[in-house]
């Protein structure tokens, strides 16, 4: 029997689907250190992983690894020029988590505008004595301007809802979308500048890589408007935090939805101080059933890979799909 290795929890009867193929090396514990994950690959066939980073000197440890399945439609854990350099094969589990992922961000957005979370934190502290006419003003969301950046599925499936909001869409992608979606979506392909001088609200729901490092910053802050909101569901790193929190606490920026952070799950304490900032634990993605599905795509995924099951050597979400077939290097 082929071995693997799951770095994480996961919901227990994927587990014994797991069981059914392999033998299997399950951390239902805490977070495995890189030593730690590097140990227990040494002799293993595949793994799942949840944003474990595997790069390099991982693989070079474990000479029979041949793939890694991550349970995340993201993959920035991955070293894939090293991948590639072993011919070790990457999954990820897309598309099963837009809606969930498109409804939090909204959410997110949604809170951020209406201070939801700020006015009950303020309401919870006991200091709501009357009300008042300028009590927690937000910014409207209904009538508004969406701006999308990173126009894939979330980000599709995000631009989707703002039809309900009677909203305009513009958006910046690496590339324009195809013109009939383009179209469906009533969006309309923009510069970075001109969607961060034009958007009421600002999301981010495009994939992290070092180009994207800091797509956000001090500079970008300053061209928003000081009624906007910014929300982020992609990745920690396109956002500068420290930045972020300071166009904050300056009242550059009306208000921020955060769910993703540089270095999370430590996040840059200033965010802690500042009251017009939701802050949310990567969860977008966290329904029961987008959870289970995302868990079981990265079951189906590895199973696949190391050629069993109904699909075997035909993996769905292959990222590397080149090495498939190639001999481990
Ligand atoms: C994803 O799938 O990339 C989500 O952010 C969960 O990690």
């Amino acid at each position: 029997m082929q071995k693997i290795l799951v770095a994480r929890p996961i919901f227990p009867d994927v587990i014994e689907r797991l069981k059914q193929h392999f033998e299997v090396d399950w951390n239902n514990g805490e977070v495995l250190s890189a030593e730690e994950l590097t140990r227990r690959l040494a002799d293993k066939d595949g793994a799942l992983t949840a944003g474990d980073p595997v790069g390099a000197a991982v693989l070079a440890a474990a000479p029979r690894l041949r793939v890694v399945s991550n349970m995340a439609v993201g993959y920035n854990n991955f070293d894939m020029a090293a991948f590639n350099a072993s011919n070790v094969l990457g999954t990820n589990t897309p598309d099963v988590l837009n809606e969930s992922t498109a409804d939090f961000g909204w959410a997110l957005m949604m809170a951020a505008a209406r201070r939801v979370t700020e006015s009950e934190h303020w309401l919870r502290a006991g200091k709501w004595q009357k009300w008042a006419y300028d009590g927690f003003l937000g910014t409207d969301v209904y009538g508004s301007t969406l701006g999308v950046i990173g126009m894939g599925r979330i980000g599709q499936a995000l631009a989707r809802r703002a039809r309900g909001f009677n909203m305009q869409v513009i958006y910046h992608n690496r590339s324009r979308v195809a013109p009939e979606i383009e179209a469906e979506l009533n969006a309309q392909y923009v510069s970075k500048t001109e969607l961060l001088k034009r958007a009421d609200h600002v999301v981010l729901v495009l994939p992290y890589t070092k180009d994207n490092h800091h797509t956000i910053g001090a500079a970008e802050l300053a061209q928003m408007k000081p009624t906007a909101t910014l929300t982020n569901i992609a990745r920690g790193g396109i956002v500068d935090d420290a930045a972020l929190a300071e166009a904050l606490r300056a009242k550059r920026i009306a208000a921020a939805g955060l769910d993703v952070y540089e270095g999370e799950p430590n996040l840059n304490p200033a965010l802690l101080t500042v009251p017009n900032v939701v802050l949310t634990p990567h969860i977008a993605s966290a329904t029961e059933s987008t959870r289970r599905a995302m868990a079981n795509l990265a079951a189906d995924n590895l199973i696949a890979a190391l050629g069993e099951g109904p699909n075997a050597g035909r993996p769905a979400n292959p990222i590397n799909p080149d090495v498939i077939g190639k001999a481990r290097a």
